[in-house]
This record gives C-alpha cells, structure tokens and sequence, in this order.
C-alpha cells in the first residue's frame, strides 16, 4: 500500500485542483490502492500535522473546479528556520509528521519559495516531488506552470471589457496586472488585449516613450489608449537605483501601486485633454475556473508525478520543457526566477506589431 501526502501552497490558482486529482487518478491507476494524506493549508499542515486521510474519491469531480480543496497558506522560506509563534521548529515538525505517517513520498504544488522548501525537505531526506503552480509563469526550468492560461484569459478578458468603455469614451486606461516580479501575464494578456503600451519589469520604461506612442495614435485620430502594465513595472530612473534603494523608493511610493503613479503622470502631461482611469482585475486573476489549456496540462503534470512516485524518481520538479513534460532535479530551479527575456520572440514580435514597451 503506497502512502501519498499532498498539499498546496503560496498563492492559489485556478488548477490546483485538477493538478491533484491527475496525481491521484494516476496513482490509483497505477497502484490500485493508495492511501492519500491532504495537509490542510500548505505547509501549515505538515507542520501543525493537520491533515485529512482522503479517498481517491474524494479527488473526483474537481478537473474544472478552482481553488484548492485543501486550502493553502503561505509559509515563506525565509523564515523557516524561525519558529512558529507558539515555538514550533518548523522543518523538524513538517520530518516528524512524514515519518509519523509513514509516507512514500509527499508532493508539493506550489510556486518558487514553496519549491525552495520542497528542496529544503529533499535535501533533508523526505521524498518529495514538485509541481510547479503559478499564475506569474515564473518558475525556472519549466516554460509553463499550470494557472498561467488561465489568469491570462481572465486578464486579456479584463482588458476586452475596458477596451469598449476606453474607445466610448476617449481615455487612456492603464490596466494593471498582476505577475509579482516578472511580466508575463502582462505579456500575454497585453497582446492577446491589442494594448497600445505594454510595461514590463523587464523592460524599464520611459515615458517619454509612452507620451510618442500616445500623441502617434492620437494623429492617426485614435483618441483612446490601452495601457496595460505589470504590477512591477518599472521606470528606467528607478532602474538604475541600487536595489536597496530601489525599494525603499517603492515602498515610499504615495500611491496605491504603479498603475496610479502612471496614470497621475498622464493627468499632469495631458492635463485638460486627456481623461485617465486606472482598472485592476487583480485577484480576479487567480480566481474562477481553471480553462481548457490548465485542465490539460496540469492532468498531464499530475499523470508524471504518480509515474515518478512509481518509479520512485524523487527529488524532481515536473516541468513542460520543449513541449514535453518531464522533470528537472530540484536544485535546477530552487530559488531562481524566470524572467521574461527582452528579446524574447514575442517581444519582438509585438514591437513590429507597433506596441510600445515604453523603451
Ligand atoms: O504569485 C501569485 C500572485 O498573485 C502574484 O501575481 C501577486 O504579486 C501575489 O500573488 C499577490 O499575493 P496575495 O494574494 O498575497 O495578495
């Protein structure tokens, strides 16, 4: 009889649930009878030991449900070698609980401080296999994590729906989107949306730049823009800060996020002959339903890790590399982040499109 325990972990998305129940229908198909330990909350769960002994059932029905039906928390990695506030070691709970349970092996999805401590639990004998959750598509070593096509359908629908108030009414919209450090939903999502502007971290901006593309659109008499601009969009000025000072300037920021300062920005420049909104779909981004791309890509993730359990290649995060799904060790990924490269093809593609990057 194996003994399995799963759970999820950092920021939700809309195909946890599918990406377990692939893990599960594969065991129970490759081993008959399995016995499945949910920690509830991420890792909160393996560390308080609190779990639900789960039937492959019970995994059932959820392939286009989203959420996660464990619930999930984030316990960040930097802190995991500090107690809990009630003086609990936390690695050492999270060994004890495993081998209390007797497990075979313990599968995490979650995204990049969460497979660092994925790694973390490998290096310290447990074994762990990773599968790489994330609507920011910034876990390194795989081109896809599952939840990216979703939060980008919702984005780019997000935009859509601005895109007709924008035109209706003459404005500039800066849309903001979500994706932490890196820019790929805004990518995505900018393109798939027909923005005018696409601001990216990779990408320090200029606006002065963005101020051409407006006034350019304004004489072919296009009066409305579409800006859309990642949540860690920044400008060419901060850029050159060093970090440290990078982000205290950030944090002093007097404006909710980047999205406000932009479009304060524009008001001063256009003062009476531009009207300016901000619009956010923020967590509407991780939420809803997972769409037809995750349902199968997070199957198929869940389908290699009950082989790797089978096989008991442990140590792993599956990856979808070069159309393939496969598995990398995990010291290839924890703890580096993928970034969208400037000169990615997309890129390039979309600046002949006429989009600006703002550079
Ligand atoms: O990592 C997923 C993500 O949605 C990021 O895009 C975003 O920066 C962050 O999580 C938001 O976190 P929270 O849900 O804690 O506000």
């Amino acid at each position: 009889m194996k003994k399995i325990g799963i759970l999820t972990s950092g920021g939700d998305c809309q195909a946890l649930n599918p990406t377990m129940r692939g893990v599960v229908k594969g065991l129970e198909n490759l081993f008959g009878d399995v016995e499945i330990y949910g920690f509830l909350d991420g890792y909160k769960g393996l560390i308080y030991g609190n779990y639900k002994k789960m039937k492959p059932m019970e995994f059932s029905g959820i392939l286009g449900k989203g959420g996660t039906i464990l619930g999930t928390s984030r316990v960040p990695f930097k802190y995991l070698d500090t107690p809990t506030e009630d003086g609990i070691e936390k690695v050492p709970a999270m060994k004890k609980t495993y081998k209390e349970l007797n497990l075979d092996c313990l599968v995490v999805l979650g995204g990049n401080g969460s497979q660092k401590t994925a790694y973390r639990l490998s290096q310290e004998g447990l074994n762990v296999i990773g599968l790489p959750k994330t609507i920011d598509n910034d876990i390194y070593g795989t081109d896809m994590t599952f939840g990216f096509q979703s939060a980008v359908d919702v984005a780019t629908h997000a935009i859509d729906c601005i895109y007709t108030t924008a035109e209706s009414h003459s404005r500039i919209f800066v849309i903001e989107t979500m994706g932490h450090k890196v820019g790929w939903i805004t990518l995505y999502a900018g393109v798939a949306g027909g923005a005018d502007v696409i601001l990216l971290p990779e990408i320090p901006y200029d606006m002065k730049k963005v101020y051409k593309t407006i006034e350019k659109r304004r004489k072919m008499g296009k009066n409305f823009i579409i800006m859309v601009v990642a949540e860690g969009a920044i400008s060419k000025e901060l850029a050159k800060l060093p970090k440290k000072e990078r982000k205290q300037k950030i944090a002093e920021r007097p404006y909710p996020s980047i999205a406000y300062e932009i479009a304060d920005i524009l008001r001063e420049k256009y003062k009476d002959t531009a009207d300016v909104r901000v619009a956010l779909p923020g967590h509407t981004q991780r939420g809803g339903n997972p769409d037809a791309y995750d349902r199968v890509i997070s199957s198929r993730f869940g389908a290699k890790a009950a082989e790797m359990i089978k096989a008991k290649d442990y140590g792993k995060l599956v990856v979808f590399k070069n159309n393939e799904v496969t598995a990398i060790p995990m010291e290839e990924s924890a703890g580096k982040l993928k970034y969208v490269d400037p000169e990615d093809q997309l890129i390039l593609e979309a600046k002949t499109l006429g989009i600006s990057f703002g550079d």
